[in-house]
């Protein structure tokens, strides 16, 4: 998969050459390229914004600039491979996991980071009319200072699920957001004491249908207690009577 990400602040992404993500990048699972959107500035001061028309607070970041970045980074809606455009951004659609698989089958992702009130809202529609793919997310109702880390959060998100990169795919499986559509159950290692704290005994039992019985409740309880709003979104026939009376 490749995936470029255009930013005027390329160190913003250094973080994605650790960890998981970083071990994808050197497997050659993951063609990660970062782009410093200045690079397609033709003024002496390397300006990529300007004051809103209409008026208001702010500056806004010039659509001729990001064109000129995208014609390169973007290419064609006909090429082999086009681009799917994200921009993050506070008033985009909110990223779950679910958008984190379906760019994770993706075999081009382009990433577009803005900064201080957002991007001339002519780049998006312009590359719709061009025939790419284009998204816009926001990872959280609140108001970060620009894309660069909610990019990280999304590259993180979905590159973690490209076959290959976790070790244990078995673990994908199981975890909060996943298919289930439960928040994951506590865990626990060793030692099985600790500071008068125990591992609770059923995780000793070696008894598995038990355990995997008392890992749905504490999922199923954890989930009513954090987030109703996922329980009331839970498919009713995946149910067992058991979950019923949790
Ligand atoms: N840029 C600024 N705030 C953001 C958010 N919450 N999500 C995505 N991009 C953003």
């Amino acid at each position: 998969m490749r995936v470029d990400v255009v930013t005027i602040f390329p160190d913003y992404l250094a973080a994605l050459d650790l960890s998981l993500v970083g071990k994808a990048r050197k497997a050659g699972l993951l063609d990660l390229r970062v782009h410093d959107l200045r690079d397609w500035t033709t003024d002496r001061h390397r300006t990529v914004d300007d004051t809103p028309f209409g008026g208001g607070a702010g500056m806004v970041m010039r659509p001729d600039v990001w064109g000129r970045a995208l014609d390169d980074v973007l290419g064609s809606a006909d090429d082999d491979a086009p681009g799917h455009l994200v921009v993050p951004t506070p008033s985009g659609e909110v990223f779950t996991q679910r958008h984190a698989e379906a760019l994770a089958g993706e075999e081009h992702v382009v990433v577009a980071c803005g900064r201080y009130e957002g991007i001339d809202a002519r780049v998006v529609d312009r590359a719709r009319a061009a025939g790419h793919r284009v998204s816009e997310f926001s990872i959280g109702d609140y108001v970060l200072n620009g894309g660069e880390v909610a990019a990280l959060v999304m590259i993180e998100a979905f590159g973690r699920l490209l076959p290959g990169v976790v070790g244990n795919p078995h673990s994908l499986v199981e975890e909060s957001h996943g298919a289930a559509g439960l928040l994951e159950y506590p865990v626990y290692t060793k030692p099985p004491a600790w500071e008068g704290l125990d591992v609770p005994d059923v995780l000793l039992s070696g008894h598995h249908a038990r355990i995997e019985r008392w890992r749905r409740d504490q999922a199923l309880a954890r989930t009513a207690a954090r987030r109703p709003d996922m329980i009331a979104a839970l498919d009713v026939a995946g149910l067992d009577k058991a979950d019923l009376t949790v």
